[in-house]
């Protein structure tokens, strides 16, 4: 068993990760739950799971009530935020009470907000199914819906009170999803990481094969590089958080054109947005060469795009920046870029000319 602290002073959390953690999470659970029932929320596609934990808390007589959403990014709606902040208040839930969050980063999401404004906030607890949710949308406290404007544009920051980990979850997640959710592990790596990255060019592989060892010390060591940059930088006011969204400017525009479909997921775009950032950074010998050849490298052969290809534009620098433009990370006019002088040294560039952005996009379509 690995626990790591999200050290937030009196929003200070533990992540537990273990393998079975969760025929195991009554031990977790029963303490907050304090003889009340607990409300689980959860998905259609995550309902093996939920009877794990169901069976696992009624041995222990813990009472829980499932409330079972559809899958899928359009669950992150108004309407479903209405309607699951009307369930748990038709079960009575107070502010002291704990809700359990079990599911992939749309679970998380609308969970984490509706606990936020339930009663002016109460607890929650996250217990992430996909890998990408376990590596990195349960830890951090970010919460949010998307709106008719864009994806995640209505939220706020919430930290849970615990977030369970039972890698086991993944055996049934469809590989293209582990994948997804790979791109943002190696991502890690890139930021500040070299060591990591080089473990992951050596282990992804046996990672995506299912292999219970590599995956669990991914888990671990991706939390814990998360745990660290939101402990120093929890509302994204420092510039730190942002490392996080390496790739994800590119990654953002390429899931708009897309339609935020299952075309492309996030996780897919985000391994090609972080290709296109150092291929860029490597454009403009800001990096050498070869780190930006390594990182496509590396996530061409664990199977994500790592290019616009997928994308099928004719006109990818205009199309791309226009996405851009409604991005919300935007500062009066201007759009921070994560560039990359190597492997592990990512920076926030905030005199990045867009114009320059369409011209290199351009300039891969012609290449590829
Ligand atoms: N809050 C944050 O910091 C943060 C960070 C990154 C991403 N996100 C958000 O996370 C969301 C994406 O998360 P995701 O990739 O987990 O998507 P998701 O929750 O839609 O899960 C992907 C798919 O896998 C299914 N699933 C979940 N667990 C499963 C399991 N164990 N076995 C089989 N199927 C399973 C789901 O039903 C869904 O169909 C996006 O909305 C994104 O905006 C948030
Ligand atoms: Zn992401």
């Amino acid at each position: 068993m690995t626990t790591i602290p999200v050290a937030l002073g009196d929003r200070s959390y533990d992540v537990v990760i273990e393998a079975g953690l969760l025929a195991r999470a009554a031990e977790y659970l029963a303490p907050l739950a304090r003889g009340r029932p607990l409300a689980i929320v959860t998905d259609e596609n995550v309902r093996p799971h939920l009877a794990t934990l169901q069976a696992a808390l009624d041995a222990a007589s813990v009472a829980s009530e499932a409330i079972v959403l559809p899958p899928g990014e359009a669950t992150k709606s108004w309407g479903q935020l209405e309607a699951l902040t009307d369930r748990l208040l038709a079960l009575g839930v107070e502010r002291n009470d704990h809700v359990i969050a079990l599911g992939g980063g749309v679970i998380g999401d609308l969970v984490g907000f509706a606990c936020a404004i339930l009663k002016r906030g109460c607890r929650f607890v996250q217990v992430p199914t996909t890998l990408l949710a376990q590596v990195d949308s349960s830890v951090g406290g970010k919460t949010a819906i998307n709106s008719r404007a864009g994806k995640n544009l209505i939220g706020a920051f919430h930290q849970p009170v615990l977030v369970l980990i039972d890698p086991d979850t993944l055996d049934t997640l469809p590989a293209r999803q582990v994948r997804a959710g790979y791109a943002e592990v190696v991502k890690y790596g890139l930021i500040d990481d070299p060591d990591f990255f080089a473990w992951c060019e050596t282990n992804g592989a046996k990672l995506l094969a299912g292999d219970a060892e590599a995956r669990a010390y991914a888990i671990a060591h991706s939390v814990a590089a998360k745990a660290r940059i939101v402990a120093e930088d929890e509302r994204e006011t420092s510039g730190k958080r942002a490392l996080l969204n390496l790739g994800h400017t590119f990654g953002h525009a390429l899931e708009a054109e897309a339609g935020f479909s299952d075309k492309l997921l996030h996780g897919e775009a985000v391994a090609a947005g972080m290709a296109l950032a150092f291929g860029y950074s490597a454009a403009q010998g800001f990096a050498a060469p070869e780190d930006a050849a390594k990182v496509a490298h590396h996530l061409a052969a664990s199977g994500l795009p790592i290019d616009i290809a997928s994308a099928g534009i004719s006109t990818p620098g205009q199309t791309l920046t226009a996405h851009m433009l409604h991005d919300k990370k935007m500062e009066g006019g201007a759009l921070p870029f994560l560039l990359a002088r190597g492997i592990g040294q990512t920076y926030l560039d905030r005199q990045v000319d867009l114009a320059s952005i369409a011209a290199f996009l351009d300039s891969t379509r012609v290449a590829a």
